[in-house]
């Protein structure tokens, strides 16, 4: 039985009055970041990196799931990676110091689900209630909103959900007025258009709900079917609408559309060196960067020691660090480190071009096309 003193207490303070605290339970969040995954929709980028590894606006999107976590207080954070990328994204990441986070790594050895990747993350969370984030979704507000209501209303699980145009691609709830009823994942005929955004807030209890599932039919140990057993057994599982914008970046036009979305709040700087060129709208321009003869129309972004001559950058643009942009026009568009663009006769729009990737105009005759392309790429010619 509760004791009177403490029913009598005010919400949020202590026996000893020393005022507001999160209950004890709360207070060691944990952060989870899943980034492992195939990255099948990218390819043939996937095929030599993760995918949590592609920069948005030069920074990679892992980045920004590390960064939401630390703005809501969240710094020991477990990253689940995968036998083939995990080792880039240790060298990436580091032990997370650099971006306020102390971080663990836990192998998953094959992409067997979320609800896996949770369940081999076990030993880690122990008794902590924790954040689940999937390294490639992007936030624009982030996710202390969601943290506080977690930390407040002490639900066995969160989830967030926001309204999309094809909610059979993604996990979709049922709600019941605030209730969620039901969670059923990628079906034929949603029966909402509410998805479930790629972060979850969960208690202990949510290893036995795993455990307790069956593989799906596509033959993972789905975090919807665990949490749809949870509420099946009654548990308090309560949802977050998300206000801002949200991106899962697993395809090309996702990851093209996350890049405009975070280049529209960028603050201008320039730190390189302008000659003969000019610039509108926001552009940030980092050291060692040296643009000649061109006109950039922003929001875009030039990494360090890029160098652009007799060039038009258009919006939307993300050139790389170490990257080459000659005689060309270029816009709504990512070069990775150290891509290079020369003498195109069209303008390049809608492309992610990998590291060190030439695209070159030939000289004189006969005006043939050469290529060496990876497995998997997708070229698109006048
Ligand atoms: C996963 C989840 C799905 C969720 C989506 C969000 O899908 O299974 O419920 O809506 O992430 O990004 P996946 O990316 O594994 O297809």
């Amino acid at each position: 039985m509760t004791p009177r003193s403490v029913l009598n207490r005010p919400r949020g303070t202590t026996a000893t009055g020393l005022g507001p605290y999160p209950p004890a339970r709360m207070q060691n969040l944990k952060g989870l970041i899943l980034s492992g995954g195939a990255g099948t929709r990218l390819r043939p980028i996937t095929h030599t990196s993760a995918k949590q590894l592609v920069p948005v606006a030069n920074k990679p999107v892992l980045f920004y799931g590390i960064e939401a976590l630390v703005a809501a207080g969240v710094t020991e954070i477990g990253i689940v990676i995968a036998p083939e990328t995990g080792g880039e994204i240790r060298e990436a990441v580091g032990d997370g110091s650099a971006l306020g986070a102390s971080v663990t790594y836990i192998p998953q050895e094959a992409p067997l689900g979320l609800a896996h990747a949770v369940l081999t993350a076990e030993e880690f969370l122990g008794d902590s209630p924790f954040v689940m984030y999937l390294g490639d979704n992007l936030l624009r507000d982030g996710i202390t909103d969601l943290v506080a209501a977690f930390r407040e209303h002490e639900p066995e699980a969160l989830i967030m959900l926001t309204r999309v145009p094809e909610p059979q691609h993604y996990g979709v709830a049922e709600l019941d007025g605030n209730r969620v009823v039901r969670l059923v994942e990628k079906p034929s005929e949603p029966p909402s258009d509410l998805a479930l955004v790629g972060v979850y807030m969960f208690k202990p209890s949510v290893f036995a709900a795993a455990k307790a599932i069956d593989p799906s039919p596509r033959g993972e140990l789905e975090i919807t079917d665990t949490i749809q057993r949870l509420i099946d057994e009654g548990a308090k599982v309560e949802h977050h609408l998300v206000k801002g914008w949200w991106k899962d970046t697993g395809q090309l036009a996702d990851m093209l559309e996350a890049n405009r979305l975070v280049l529209e709040d960028i603050v201008p700087v320039n730190d390189g060196e302008l000659i003969d060129s000019t610039v509108e709208g926001r552009v940030r321009i980092a050291a060692g960067a040296r643009v000649e003869r061109t006109a950039i129309r922003g929001p875009a972004v030039i990494g360090a020691g890029a160098r652009i001559a007799d060039a038009y950058i258009g919006p939307y643009t993300a050139i790389g660090e170490g990257c080459e942009l000659v005689g060309s026009e270029i816009e709504h568009s990512i070069l990775l480190r150290g891509a290079k663009v020369r003498n195109l006769a069209s303008r390049m729009e809608a492309s992610l071009l990998g590291r060190d990737v030439s695209v070159t105009s030939s000289d004189g005759l006969p005006k043939t096309i050469r290529m060496m392309v990876g497995d998997s790429s997708e070229l698109t010619l006048p």
